[in-house]
């Protein structure tokens, strides 16, 4: 058995491990990253990029479609799967490639295999062992079920298995109407299929501020997507020609398919972990304010802990992690401030609490809402929602919501005001370039300032 010594040994290569490797060796760290996979993790293989470029096909596929209400005529003929999956296939590739560049020059080792904890500072890979001075856990997650509802990855599929897929389904009730159900609505109701969604909770993506749901729920319907809402699942059974979904009530749903997008579960099962003493809570890893676990050499980041499973969220922990780990000062992440993008046909956008949340935690709140119906640009794309702005009374901007098409390029400047604690007035006070979707958070802003410009009081 052969035996390495290095600072930092990594295991799992997704967004959360390979941040952390890459920054501590910026800071001069000898790293080891075990990926059993692919570095990339499933942000790269199995999640961000790859839906992303699904639904920038959806997207073509839809103004090709109503083109026509822009004076411009042509004939959409049909959508080509295996042609939409190689260019998919092709985005990921050259980013894969990129980043597997990017960690050999930094001098990151990449050992290929499944790690284990075997103790407090080392990682067993098929027989060879890395002890370092600091393990990462970063081994993610997977998509999860629930008791009674087998994924047979052929009728009853998951989001692997959707990305995976080289037809269109004629027909598909989606359950959970997150951001993956959602997103997978959005493409294959472009693409032209038949789809359903249903949703436990009483609106679709119910984490977000319930009027941004509402106008989600609205586009959705315009589109045609189906949404049963406040419906509990009971069962799926096969058909011959694809699945019935059964809902509590007695209504049942026939479709060619059934996608379970009811959320992603842990991966740390027959890892080590609890052996060496990590301490846990249902399958997550729990962490302090600095991503460090309950044994000080080991730290945890990513989909693995109970924070936010979003890559940006795991690139942040990453770089917390490398920096504590290499004596830097670090500030624990405000997990408020993160955005979250939903970007379905059209977007969901938001940062900071929600309106539901603000009562909870005692604010005051003085809040506007921009419709995007007086933004000429979004006139101009044809789009519709809103921005809404929630400030604490006399107090600094704690929430933005927003609904639109290309809204999730919007929250980068949102979550500045937000994170930044502007006040309402400060922002009112900047001049955004007209005509563009960008002056509807200019707009709102104005709004709650006392000062509407195009916008009733
Ligand atoms: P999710 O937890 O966001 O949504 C799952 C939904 O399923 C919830 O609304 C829940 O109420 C519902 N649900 C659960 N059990 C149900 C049942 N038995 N019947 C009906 N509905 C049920 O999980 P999702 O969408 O699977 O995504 C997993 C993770 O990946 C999330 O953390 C998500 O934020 C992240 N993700 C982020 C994306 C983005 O940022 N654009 C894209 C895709 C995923």
């Amino acid at each position: 058995m052969s035996e390495q010594t290095v600072d930092l040994v990594v295991l799992g290569g997704g967004s959360g491990g390979y941040a952390a490797a890459l920054r501590a060796a910026e800071l001069g760290m000898s790293v080891v990253m075990v990926e059993k996979d692919k570095v990339g993790g499933t942000c790269l293989h199995r999640g961000c990029i790859p839906t992303k470029a699904l639904l920038h096909s959806a997207e073509t596929a839809d103004v090709i479609k109503e083109a026509a209400q822009f004076g411009v005529h042509g004939s959409f003929d049909r959508v080509e799967m295996t042609e939409v999956n190689s260019y998919k296939d092709k985005v990921v590739e050259g980013l894969f490639k990129g980043l597997t560049g990017l960690v050999k020059s930094r001098g990151i080792e990449v050992v290929q295999g499944h790690g284990r904890l075997v103790s407090p500072t080392a990682v067993e890979v098929d027989g060879r062992t890395i002890e370092a001075g600091h393990v990462l856990l970063a081994t993610g997650s997977v998509p999860r079920s629930i008791p009674g509802l087998e994924v047979d990855h052929d009728r009853v599929i998951n989001s692997d298995d959707a990305l995976k897929m080289d037809t269109i389904p004629g027909s598909v009730v989606i359950l959970g109407a997150g951001a993956i159900g959602c997103e997978f609505a959005s493409v294959w109701r472009s693409f032209g299929a038949e789809v359903t969604i249903v949703e436990a909770l009483p609106h679709l993506v119910p984490l977000e501020e319930e009027s941004s749901s509402k106008l989600l729920e609205r586009a959705f319907r315009k589109r045609g997507i189906k949404q049963e809402l406040g419906a509990r699942f009971e069962k799926v059974e096969r058909s011959e020609s694809g699945v019935v979904v059964s809902l509590e009530g007695g209504k049942t749903l026939d479709a060619d398919l059934l996608l379970v997008a009811i959320g992603r579960g842990p991966v740390s099962k027959d890892l080590g972990y609890e052996q060496v003493g990590v301490e846990m809570d249902r399958g997550f890893v729990k962490v302090d304010a600095y991503c460090q676990t309950s044994v000080p050499t080991i730290s945890a980041v990513g989909d693995l802990i109970p924070t936010l499973q979003l890559a940006h969220v795991g690139f942040a922990e990453g770089i917390l992690v490398a920096e504590r780990l290499a004596g830097l000062a670090v500030t624990p992440i405000d997990y408020d401030g993160v955005p979250r993008v939903t970007y379905s046909h059209p977007e969901v956008a938001s940062v900071g609490i929600t309106s539901a949340q603000a009562k909870e935690r005692g604010y005051d709140v003085v809040e506007a809402t921009y419709d995007l119906a007086g933004n000429g640009k979004a006139r101009i794309l044809g789009t519709a929602g809103a921005v809404k702005v929630l400030a604490s009374k006399d107090g600094p901007v704690i929430g933005v919501h927003m609904v639109g098409e290309r809204v999730g390029e919007l929250i980068a400047e949102a979550q500045l005001i937000t994170n930044w604690e502007a006040l309402p007035s400060e922002v009112a006070q900047l001049i955004h370039p007209h005509p563009t979707m960008s002056e509807a958070v200019g707009e709102a802003h104005l709004a709650l300032a006392g000062k509407p410009l195009h916008s009733h009081a």
